[in-house]
């Protein structure tokens, strides 16, 4: 679909996927809102990306488990540019792989889950308004094969019960993808979940087989730019359907 002109917020964007997602959105003459922790860090990913297009920061610090990141974020883009048509919940966070259910720290849980689900949840919720103004809206959730079942590489079932929050946070993520389209149904909002794929966002990664960051980055770019007949609820890699 052809999204010239639409308005995108990439959270967690200053780096790694949401970086190159900005890239190939901004490319495709959208304008791109990236978003980070740290204001700074999103106007140096924007200033580095400005070649691709219209990229800008969103003007303040978004941590995504901060209470008022929805209401910050939604006054910003309230100022400017005044509407939002595409909300791409990229940020999250990650224990360890070694970090099992039996005798995880349940604070650590609790902050990773505090980013990877209610972030989420939090963005969207303070962002809705604005989007139901879009003619076109469109929220992707970023999740994971590690939050599926069905996922039979790094699937729940699969690691030995590795990386345990990160899997459970994931796996709630599409809980809430699912609940949501549910409660959006028979309105323009398309709500989806995208799993990049084992993609290179950290050293080494390369070697674990991991996919390189564009190849990623088009899996979720996809979800943010399905046409008003495309699906909600799902959950997809490379445009094609996972098992939740
Ligand atoms: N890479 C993969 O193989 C892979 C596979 C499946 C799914 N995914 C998913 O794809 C997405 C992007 O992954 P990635 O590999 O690009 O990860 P990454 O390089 O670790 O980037 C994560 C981003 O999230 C941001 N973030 C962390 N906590 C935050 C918070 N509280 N508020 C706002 N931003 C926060 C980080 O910001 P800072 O720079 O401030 O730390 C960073 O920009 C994630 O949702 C991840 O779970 C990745």
């Amino acid at each position: 679909m052809d999204i010239a002109g639409r308005v995108v917020l990439i959270t967690g964007a200053a780096r790694g996927l949401g970086c190159e997602v900005a890239r190939q959105l901004a490319s495709a003459d959208a304008l791109v809102l990236v978003s980070a922790r740290q204001q700074e860090n999103a106007e140096r990913a924007a200033a580095e990306l400005g070649s691709a297009g219209n990229v800008r920061a969103l003007p303040v610090d978004l941590d995504v488990s901060d209470p008022d990141a929805g209401a910050e974020a939604a006054a910003a883009l309230r100022a400017d540019p005044g509407r939002l048509d595409i909300l791409i919940n990229n940020a999250a966070a990650y224990v360890d792989w070694s970090e099992m259910a039996s005798s995880a720290d349940l604070k650590l849980a609790e902050q990773v889950m505090a980013i990877n689900l209610f972030g989420a949840w939090r963005l969207t919720q303070a962002l809705l308004p604005l989007l139901r103004e879009s003619d076109h809206p469109r929220i992707v959730n970023v999740a994971s094969g590690a939050g599926s079942h069905a996922d039979s590489q790094f699937g729940l079932t699969r690691r030995g019960g590795a990386a345990a929050t990160y899997g459970i946070s994931k796996a709630a993520l599409g809980a809430l993808t699912s609940t949501l389209a549910a409660e959006l149904a028979n309105t323009p909002v398309l709500i989806n979940s995208v799993c990049p794929g084992l993609t290179a966002t950290w050293p080494g990664a390369e070697q674990m087989g991991a996919r390189p960051i564009a190849d990623g980055a088009a899996s979720i770019a996809w979800a943010a730019t399905i046409p008003d007949d495309g699906p909600t609820g799902g959950f997809f890699r490379d445009g094609k359907p996972l098992g939740w």
